[in-house]
């Protein structure tokens, strides 16, 4: 089966090696720990290069605005919106996508409340409510409602209960798995 994480040919420059990186300050841009040297217009937003790209379609395209929070993605494990970080913003830093979030082969805390709390409903939303409820989580592995609300990703399903039961579950998860 292809690698639907590769790059798409023509659209990223090969990767150099350290030595010339340095001498040539290329700059790398990293998505789920893996290295790339993006030939694009760097004022593209982050969103089409992970989407068109790299193939990594997890995380969605809403509003496009900066509003609906579908594209949310973590940049050095903070939330933030794929549709308005232009890729020259993300150079040299570490990018996660929910393909990224869980360790190979496992699920994330998160994952795996999502799934016993039944939360999506179309789905559309749903990575990006994962993505800032690990952000959430990062800073706070004890959040109460209060902290979930100030989520401010949208869901026009109206997901939100379970969204809050699962944010509190995958809390637990995690202090019990002592992650
Ligand atoms: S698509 Fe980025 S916030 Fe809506
Ligand atoms: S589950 Fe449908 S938009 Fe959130």
């Amino acid at each position: 089966m292809p690698d639907s994480t590769a790059p798409r040919a023509g659209k990223t420059t090969p990767a150099p090696t350290p030595a010339a990186r340095i001498e040539a300050k290329t700059p790398e841009l990293r998505v789920n720990g893996r290295a790339f040297y993006p030939a694009t217009d760097p004022d593209m937003p982050l969103l089409w290069y992970l989407r068109d790209v790299l193939r990594l379609t997890g995380t969605k395209f809403g509003c496009g605005i900066g509003v609906c929070g579908a594209c949310t993605v973590l940049i050095d494990g903070k939330a933030a919106r794929a549709c308005q970080t232009p890729v020259r913003a993300a150079l040299e830093h570490e990018v996660t996508t929910i393909e990224g979030l869980a360790p190979a082969g496992g699920l994330h805390p998160l994952q795996r409340a999502w799934i016993e709390e039944d939360v999506a409903q179309c789905g559309y939303c749903q990575a990006g409510q994962i993505m800032a409820a690990a952000d959430l989580l990062a800073r706070n592995p004890n959040p109460g409602d209060d902290d979930i609300a100030k989520i401010p990703n949208l869901c026009r399903c109206g997901t939100y209960p379970r969204i809050r039961r699962a944010i509190k579950r995958a809390a637990q998860l995690a202090r019990e798995s002592g992650k």
